[in-house]
């Protein structure tokens, strides 16, 4: 046995439809899993949904739907959803599996047993409407509170308390003397700043059941639920530990499973996650752990928000991008290579149906889609689809792709990594507009140049279906099945110069990309 790459993305909340911003979270997670599986590793990935909490059963109740019915439902549409954008996951969570509760039971009980919460009174502002208390920040500048909170009593409520600011001084110790632990730079010094400028608040981590039952109950007190976040975090290890997980059974003295061999996941080699979420996930959740006996995870990837037209993605206003609307439409490989190639892991992005559009033109309709269909139609019309034999004039080109690509794919730029493709896509083109083959092959006298520049030609466009894997999947496949090869194009030293042989014969060319008309440019 041994340890596989583990990567997870946030668990998502189930109140709802998947928007853009939970699609590029999956994507990228998706292309990072395949990319680490091409290079070799066994990965593990998983996502999944966060079904308890009062969101959840607000919007249940509107509905007039049972909480867990409501989370039945739904839990469908977003499985067929990581189904239509070809996400390779190893597991899906819900956080209402016995498989999840029973790990948040066992961990509140060991944290509880070994002196980790206290229970305490909490006096605060309680807005009935909203069903959540009110802090200072909620007041307006004359002291009183919004009409739209409805009523707002002062309110006695006992709830159990994790002690944070021990652990404190260890964590900005340890963010300190692991600069990769947060990724991008900035977000990780956001962290620090926080850290170094507030002392940490004990964390809150029931709510009493008169005010809330949609929640796992505590072990030790049934009065109570576990607050969402306690719940949601475990995740990263309940699965874990559902597959056997040595070490996060040792922690949680659970007997390893008999019924099938242990996965060694934990530590998370990655979680992805959105910068709103970030401090949950570099200070609640590495105090957790640290409590529990679990070492943190290697690394947080933390990326932006993105916004339609510079604004705000709201389903109130309208403004949304309905990720299964623009894959039915352009198909699955054209959303995933956007989002992927318009947003590095990091910076905020816009999306705008022009923008979408023009990329979709340009960069993969005329370069990559064009390059493949005239490649491997030239190679059919002149040399009745029979591989001429090796020659090296775009090797260079195509390792220079290659090496950076590799090199990207494990620092985790993954828009770098599809500019250094694109590199080899359009020197690929340039070249047949320099050796003019249509030419060429009018001249007797120019057989061999001829048959040289088709091996050039059909060579890149294998190794552009090697590299292009992790990012557009069916659309990779289709260059193989196209260059008449077995399989799909799953292991990245593939992309080495030289691998398809002379006298192999390809399969039908057929476009990739089918040019669009594109929509009327906006004012
Ligand atoms: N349930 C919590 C996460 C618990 S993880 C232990 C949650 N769910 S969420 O559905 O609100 O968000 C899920 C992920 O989607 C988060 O990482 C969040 O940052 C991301 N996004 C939600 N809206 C987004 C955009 N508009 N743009 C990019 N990502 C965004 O938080």
């Amino acid at each position: 046995m041994s340890k596989r790459f583990y990567i997870t993305t946030a668990i998502n909340y189930v109140n709802g439809q998947p928007h853009l911003g939970h699609a590029y979270e999956e994507i990228v997670s998706d292309v990072i899993a395949r990319a680490r599986r091409s290079m070799g590793e066994d990965v593990f990935f998983l996502t999944g949904l966060d079904e308890h909490g009062q969101k959840v059963q607000q919007v249940a109740h509107k509905e007039g739907k049972a909480p867990q019915a409501y989370c039945d439902e739904l839990a469908e549409d977003w499985k067929g959803y990581t189904r239509a954008l070809q996400l390779t996951i190893d597991d899906f969570v819900r956080t209402t599996e016995p498989r999840h509760k029973t790990i948040v039971q066992a961990i509140l009980q060991k944290l509880n047993d070994t002196g980790h919460f206290y229970r305490a009174e909490y006096r605060g502002f309680y807005s009935v409407r909203e069903e959540t208390f009110l802090t200072d920040k909620d007041r307006r500048p004359d002291g009183t509170f919004d009409p739209a909170f409805g009523e707002v009593v002062e309110l006695v409520e006992e709830n159990y308390y994790f002690r944070l600011k021990e652990h404190q001084p260890w964590l900005i110790d340890y963010i300190e003397q692991h600069p990769e632990f947060i990724h991008p730079d900035y977000r990780r010094n956001e962290v620090l700043g926080f850290l170094r400028n507030h002392t940490l608040e004990d964390l809150c981590i029931t709510r009493p059941l008169s005010r809330l039952n949609w929640g796992i109950p505590l072990p030790f007190d049934p009065g109570y639920v576990t607050y969402v976040w306690f719940d949601a975090l475990v995740n990263y290890i309940s699965i874990p530990a559902a597959h056997g997980d040595p070490l996060v059974c040792a922690a949680l003295n659970l007997a390893p499973s008999t019924t099938t061999p242990p996965l060694e996941l934990w530590p998370a080699d990655a979680h992805v996650i959105g910068k709103d979420i970030l401090k949950f996930h570099a200070v609640y959740w590495p105090i957790m752990l640290k409590a529990m006996g679990l070492p943190l995870p290697k690394q947080l990837l933390v990326h932006g928000w993105w916004q339609k037209n510079s604004a705000k993605i709201s389903k109130s206003t309208g403004n949304v991008v309905d990720p299964l609307a623009v894959v039915q439409e352009w198909g699955v490989d054209a959303f995933r290579y956007y989002l992927v190639r318009e947003l590095d892991l990091g910076p905020d992005g816009n999306w705008t149906d022009d923008g979408f559009a023009s990329r979709y033109q340009a960069e993969l309709a005329n370069g990559l889609g064009n390059l493949v269909n005239r490649s491997l139609s030239m190679l059919k019309r002149y040399r009745n689809g029979i591989m001429p034999s090796r020659h090296d004039e775009l090797s260079g080109d195509a390792l220079k792709a290659f090496r950076e690509t590799e090199h990207h794919l494990r620092g985790y730029h993954l828009k770098a990594a599809l500019e250094s493709i694109w590199g080899l896509v359009n020197r690929a083109n340039q070249y047949v507009d320099q050796t003019a083959p249509f030419k060429l092959a009018k001249d007797p006298a120019q057989a061999a140049r001829l048959d040289e520049v088709l091996y050039n030609l059909a060579e890149s466009c294998r190794i552009l279906a090697v590299l292009l894997w992790p990012f557009i999947p069916s659309s990779a496949e289709k260059i193989y099945a196209q260059l008449g090869l077995a399989g799909a194009p799953l292991n990245l030293a593939e992309a080495a110069w030289g691998k398809l042989p002379g006298g192999h014969a390809i399969g039908e060319p057929a476009p990739l990309f089918p040019r669009k008309d594109l929509p009327p440019k906006s004012p």
